[in-house]
């Protein structure tokens, strides 16, 4: 698949069968992970794949147990904020049931006579968005989430996770169940592209 049309598909998948996953097919995303660039090419990133049921089940619990009910009362403005709440919620109701769930951490490494926390991140965040995307590629549904932070303590213990070790994305991932890939709502380019100087605020500039 050309990777416009993956860029242009890859929506957030919340629901996905419990279906396992092929091992070779997480064995591509961890590949695509790998291949993500990072400050001095320092590469400080560490990928947990959890297919245990039993730490799912575990970790599952925890975040349904701190999630359910914050995000069923979570007001829902407008179509895109009702969809995107309604898919969390459902995610956050059965995050378990995903078979498999790949954690995004790492070290604070770069640079490394002076390492600062900032350079952590921006190793780890295209990382995952690779995962996301490869996923996007092979038909497998993920969507980037930040979960682990409200069920930290049970995680770090479950996967045995040291607390130096920072995590960036909680990441599902499975085949989609009852929704499908298609075109990302976005705004227009026109909306935040600036030729040779800031040109102010541009919200609505290309609609
Ligand atoms: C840094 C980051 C954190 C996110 N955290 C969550 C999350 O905790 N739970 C969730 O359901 N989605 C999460 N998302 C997914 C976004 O909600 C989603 O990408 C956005 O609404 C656009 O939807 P789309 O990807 O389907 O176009 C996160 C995305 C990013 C980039």
């Amino acid at each position: 698949m050309d990777i416009f049309e993956v860029m242009g598909t890859c929506r957030a998948i919340r629901q996905l069968k419990p279906d396992p996953v092929p091992p070779e097919l997480i064995d591509r995303l961890l590949w695509a992970a790998t291949r993500a660039p990072s400050p001095g090419n320092s590469q400080g990133w560490d990928f947990v794949v959890v297919d245990d049921a039993d730490a799912r089940a575990r970790i599952g619990a925890a975040v349904r147990e701190a999630m359910v009910e914050r995000v069923a009362a979570m007001p829902r403005p407008d179509r895109t904020t009702r969809l995107m709440l309604d898919g969390t919620g459902r995610l956050v109701a059965t995050l378990d049931q995903a078979p498999v769930l790949i954690f995004v951490t790492g070290g604070v490494v770069y640079p490394p006579q002076a390492p600062k926390e900032a350079f952590t991140w921006s190793a780890l965040y295209p990382a995952a968005q690779s995962i996301i995307l490869a996923a996007r590629a092979l038909g497998l549904g993920s969507v980037f989430t930040t979960l682990h932070h409200v069920a930290d303590a049970t995680i770090r213990e479950v996967l045995g996770i040291p607390d130096h070790i920072r995590i960036a994305a909680t990441i599902p991932i499975g085949w989609p169940d009852g929704v499908q890939f298609g075109p990302v709502n976005r705004r227009p380019v026109a909306d935040f592209v600036h030729h040779n100087h800031w040109e102010g605020d541009k919200r609505g500039s290309g609609a």
